[in-house]
């Protein structure tokens, strides 16, 4: 009795100290020469995304880190990164309890009516995940297929367009792996979501026998940009930042690191 005891108080000694260690990432950082402190920007994500943003060994990692990252030491501030899911991220921004998100979040008229994205920093498009042989081999051959996608996402809003606003054969997740597991377990024939997500699934997870279908006619050129709340002035610091990171070379040097090939600066900048 009394030994469970005295590991019950240790266990909980434990905790409190965890959590001592979680609470001291909030403080910010000197910054260099003149002992100004840097501001800690609060930045929201759904860490459930890879290669864009996932969850390593507790870290939340990925290209969209690694470049906010870059964009926030140009821009001059320290960022303290969030997992809090898809829909909460538009909840927060709208609110205004966090400075922005990342999520590989397309720039869309309709989103652009509730908030401000910074300028458009990845060329996207939506592909279609399917079990290797499937009868699918375009957007149309979704028809009368049960497709899954990430609730929220413009992967939903190609497929609606397919087949139909509320279809029955629509599957919708709160997060994109979610919708994949219930094609590995047969509950769908087929995911649309981003070409850099589906593409990646398939090269690390070849034993699950899954291949992407490319329909360029059917699916549009999409670009990420980061969300801040609508009328944000951090909008045109972010904006100078990425494009100083786009000439220095840094954005290429992040973008060979997780796709293995140089990016299309031209159709980036063009966007702008
Ligand atoms: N690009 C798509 C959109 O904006 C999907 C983004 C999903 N991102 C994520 N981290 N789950 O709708």
């Amino acid at each position: 009795m009394k030994k469970s005891k005295q590991i019950v108080s240790l266990l909980l000694a434990a905790f409190v100290l965890l959590l001592a260690a979680c609470g001291s990432t909030e403080t910010s950082k000197q910054s260099g020469g003149d002992g100004e402190k840097k501001k800690t920007l609060r930045v929201v994500t759904d860490a459930a995304y890879a290669p864009f943003e996932y969850q390593d060994k507790g870290e939340i990692v990925g290209f969209d880190i690694d470049f906010v990252k870059a964009v926030a030491k140009e821009a001059g501030y320290d960022v303290k990164i969030e997992h809090v899911g898809w829909d909460p991220i538009f909840v927060e921004i709208k609110g205004k309890t966090a400075d922005f998100a990342v999520s590989s979040i397309t720039i869309n008229d309709e989103r652009k009516q509730t908030y401000d994205f910074t300028v458009p920093y990845f060329l996207s498009k939506n592909e279609i995940l399917v079990p290797k042989g499937s009868s699918i081999k375009g957007a149309q051959d979704l028809k009368g297929k049960v497709v899954a996608v990430q609730n929220g996402t413009t992967g939903q809003e190609v497929t609606e367009k397919i087949l139909g606003e509320n279809s029955k054969d629509l599957k919708k997740f709160e997060n994109n792996n979610l919708a994949i597991l219930e094609m590995k377990n047969g509950g769908a024939d087929a995911v649309v979501a981003d070409n850099g997500v589906v593409d990646t699934y398939v090269k690390n997870n070849p034993n699950d026998n899954f291949a992407v279908i490319e329909d360029d006619g059917a699916f549009e050129k999409e670009f990420y940009g980061l969300l801040l709340p609508k009328g944000s002035e951090l909008k045109a610091e972010l904006d100078k930042a990425i494009n100083k990171i786009f000439e220095n070379g840094t954005y290429a040097e992040i973008y060979k690191k997780w796709f293995n090939k140089e990016p299309d600066m031209q159709t980036l900048k063009a966007q702008q």
